[in-house]
């Protein structure tokens, strides 16, 4: 049994600890919202926060997150930033297919957190890791401005 801090409550995972987090979520506790896309942190489809830092939960085993924080898409309507993202994305009709825009909304966030007046470069370079097969690129940028906006 490993203990996981999941959205501020803990929770008991029995998994090996080599488990990635992604599966810990998805089989362990059927938190679905995060997605498997290649399973080779190559496409952000699975990402996560951990400690506040956006991760590709489909490499990062159960075992380095111990005594971490880790939140997840479940946790974005709760929390100020997240929210603010998510009512962007819903404004500016950001997803296609939507298959990706759970790890977009969760790197968008924790660049917002960070960064609170981000250039197109800067949304660019950290964005730079969440491929999304339709092309939703541009709405991205467009929803990051507009959520940047709604939270200043
Ligand atoms: S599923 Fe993790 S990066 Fe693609
Ligand atoms: S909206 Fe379809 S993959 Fe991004």
């Amino acid at each position: 049994m490993i203990t996981l801090n999941i959205n501020g409550k803990d929770v008991q995972v029995d998994a090996d600890p080599s488990t990635p987090i992604l599966w810990a979520l998805r089989d362990n506790l059927n938190m679905t919202g995060t997605k498997f896309g290649c399973g080779m942190a190559l496409c952000g489809a699975c990402t996560v926060h951990l400690g506040g830092q956006a991760i590709r939960s489909c490499v990062t085993p159960i075992s380095a997150a111990e005594g971490q924080k880790i939140t997840t898409i479940e946790a974005m309507e709760s929390d100020k930033v997240g929210k603010a993202v998510q009512e962007a994305w819903v404004k500016i009709d950001v997803p296609q297919c939507g298959y990706c825009q759970s790890g977009q909304i969760m790197s968008a966030t924790a660049l917002l957190r960070t960064n609170k007046n981000p250039s197109d470069a800067e949304i660019d370079n950290a964005m730079a890791g969440n491929i999304c097969r339709c092309g939703t690129y541009q709405r991205i940028r467009v929803a990051i401005k507009d959520a940047a906006k709604a939270i200043a």
